[in-house]
């Protein structure tokens, strides 16, 4: 068991990233060795790159409809305007809606490569440059991958972030690329103190002893010092506030924003093998897309995988099926959406797309340490959730309870 679930919903840490090596991973997160700043989010990242670019309080930068509030509330916070843009069901930005929405007090625009899958982003290029524009290239998605013509994603936007904790098993990471030669990128790096770097150190601790056998053996020995790590922090929650270093946080803070990225995560970072991730994670992405190909009243959102391109997860079209996420979950599938994750000032009601994909996307998980059993395990509760909700679904039409309608939103669904 992985905690609440029956398979690992993160990869897992493994104790050789942390031994001394002469392995680095270098040029591979600078492909043009540009300026790169390493922060603890790549949250972070947004807000200093756009005080770099000059950007002010008043002015405003158009953002997709379909986000996570943690892209949006840096801008927010640095006293930025944002304007929503439309984007179709399949994630293609609205060029047209873009353009409707610039006005004079636009800045830039924010692409994002949903869950690894590059954007048209040349286009968004020259859009910024014929009004222009800064172009932010949201690479949260991204461990590596090029465009279809070669160019390296995070190389096109005037600034563009990285968030390599979600494909890595480090407990924050994120990355600045500043690819625009004018910007003026000037951050206070803070440590944090020294509370802070006990939690990560201790989370860090925890994840090494849970990530194997041997490790969990040696938890019931070593779980000690742990403890009293945990309880002396317990005793110290009334002194000045410490910072939150919960991963699944989205919340931006401001006392934050200067924090670097820690020296244990930048060492797991150059020790892990990006190419072996990579690999992995494609094999498991179309292990899945093969075996949902197949099934009734779900579809995957990109059916082809590129050449060149690290999926984040496995994003899944549902068809119908209200509460299909909260199902899995209770199955001990680690299914995500970001249904819950929506900025409050976006108008959902305009945007009906957003509001559909919100609803009806859920990310399966294929990280690198899902071996086939798992994925095996995961199709196998999807197929049979799928045909138990058929069948309820199909005797509630017989009598005519409940009126089954297909949304005219729906991509094609086999
Ligand atoms: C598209 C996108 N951009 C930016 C972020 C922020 O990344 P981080 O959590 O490293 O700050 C996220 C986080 O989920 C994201 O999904």
């Amino acid at each position: 068991m992985h905690g609440e679930f029956i398979i690992s919903k993160d990869p897992r840490l493994d104790w050789k990233t942390l031994l001394p090596s002469f392995q680095r991973n270098a040029s591979f997160f600078s492909p043009n060795e540009k300026a790169i700043y390493q922060l603890f989010w790549a949250r972070n990242g947004i807000y200093h790159g756009l005080a770099a670019l000059g950007v002010k309080p008043g002015e405003n930068v158009l953002v997709p409809a379909y986000h996570c509030k943690s892209l949006v509330e840096p801008i927010v916070q640095g006293g930025g305007g944002v304007k929503f843009y439309d984007t179709s069901i399949d994630l293609n930005p609205d060029f047209s809606d873009i353009k409707k929405k610039i006005d004079h007090k636009t800045r830039a625009i924010l692409a994002v490569h949903y869950f690894g899958f590059p954007q048209p982003i040349q286009k968004f290029r020259e859009l910024c440059d014929a009004y222009n524009l800064f172009l932010i290239e949201d690479c949260a998605h991204v461990l590596t991958g090029r465009t279809p013509n070669g160019t390296w994603l995070g190389e096109t936007g005037d600034i563009s972030v990285f968030s390599w904790r979600k494909f890595l098993p480090i407990p924050d990471g994120g990355q600045l690329l500043i690819n625009n030669a004018n910007a003026k990128c000037k951050i206070n790096f803070e440590k944090g103190d020294f509370l802070f770097r006990l939690k990560i150190a201790k989370n860090t601790f925890d994840a090494l002893l849970e990530s194997s056998k041997i490790g969990q053996c040696v938890a019931a020995v070593l779980g000690f010092p742990s403890n009293v790590i945990r309880k002396w922090m317990l005793l110290n929650r009334n002194g000045p506030k410490t910072l939150k270093v919960n991963s699944y946080d989205l919340e931006f803070d401001l006392a934050a924003v200067n924090l670097q990225m820690t020296a244990l995560s930048k060492r797991i970072l150059q020790r892990s093998d990006i190419s072996a991730v990579m690999k992995r994670r494609r094999d498991n992405y179309i292990c899945v897309t093969d075996a949902v190909r197949t099934m009734v009243g779900v579809a995957p959102l990109f059916p082809f995988l590129p050449e060149e391109i690290c999926p984040w997860v496995f994003p899944l079209v549902v068809h119908e099926i209200e509460d299909l996420q909260m199902i899995l979950r209770a199955k001990g599938i680690p299914v995500t959406s970001w249904g819950g994750v929506i900025h409050q000032a976006l108008p959902l009601d305009k945007f009906p797309n957003a509001r559909f994909l919100y609803k009806n996307l859920l990310f399966l998980p294929i990280h690198q340490n899902l071996e086939s059993e798992d994925l095996r395990t995961m199709v196998g509760i999807l197929r049979e959730t799928l045909n138990e909700r058929g069948r309820i679904d199909q005797s509630r039409k017989s009598l005519g309870s409940i009126d089954v309608k297909s949304s005219p939103l729906l991509p094609t669904i086999r």
